[in-house]
């Protein structure tokens, strides 16, 4: 039988994907980035690791990491409304630890909105946990965004997760 997962094709995120990039940011963000936005950030190739998943050839979501010194920060986890819940979100987010291992990073943080529980669950399952609230993060709503920590990716049993959420996926 063949699993979705087998199907969706990771790869680095090119200045040809922007236009999907930002259609899927359009549909699951209150405030997207614009393309401007997003070629600056992809043009910082030396802090910046920005990936797409496809599935055959279309564009289902994309992810990415800010490496300041010896921590990795998630800028960006989004997967298209119609593919959610098929686990590509986690393909994506096991591929940007697997890359901040390999770069010996040993922690990673982000901010999410307190509402987004499908975030919080997914980041959640990866090892975070919340380290505290940043008032009024989201301007646009007033929102508080939760911050988040990973600590020890670099340990055996970060791996032993990753490894378990990659074969539970491939198993959909
Ligand atoms: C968060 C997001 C990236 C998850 O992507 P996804 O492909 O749907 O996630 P997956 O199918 O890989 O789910 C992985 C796990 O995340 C959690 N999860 C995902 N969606 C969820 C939901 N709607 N409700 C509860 N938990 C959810 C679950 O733990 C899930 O594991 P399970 O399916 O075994 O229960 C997606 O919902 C999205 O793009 N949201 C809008 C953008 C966004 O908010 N990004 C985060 C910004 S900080």
């Amino acid at each position: 039988m063949t699993t979705l997962a087998s199907k969706v094709q990771i790869s680095a995120m090119e200045r040809y994907h922007l236009g999907e990039v930002q259609r899927v940011d359009a549909l699951v963000y209150v405030r997207p980035w614009s393309i401007a936005m997003l070629r600056q950030e992809l043009d910082k190739r030396d802090s910046r690791e920005y990936i797409v998943a496809r599935v055959d050839d279309t564009h289902v979501g994309h992810a990415g990491i800010m490496i300041i010194a010896d921590e990795g920060h998630i800028t960006t986890v989004a997967v298209d409304p119609k593919w959610q819940r098929r686990g590509i979100g986690a393909l994506l987010m096991i591929e940007l630890h697997r890359y901040a291992i390999d770069r010996q990073l040993e922690a990673l943080t982000l901010e999410v909105r307190v509402s987004n529980i499908a975030a919080v669950a997914l980041y959640r399952r990866f090892g975070y946990a919340p380290a505290g609230v940043r008032k009024n993060y989201y301007s646009d709503e007033g929102e508080d965004g939760l911050i988040m920590w990973a600590h020890d990716i670099h340990l055996p049993a970060h791996k032993e997760r990753l490894d378990a959420i990659a074969t539970e996926v491939a198993t959909r």
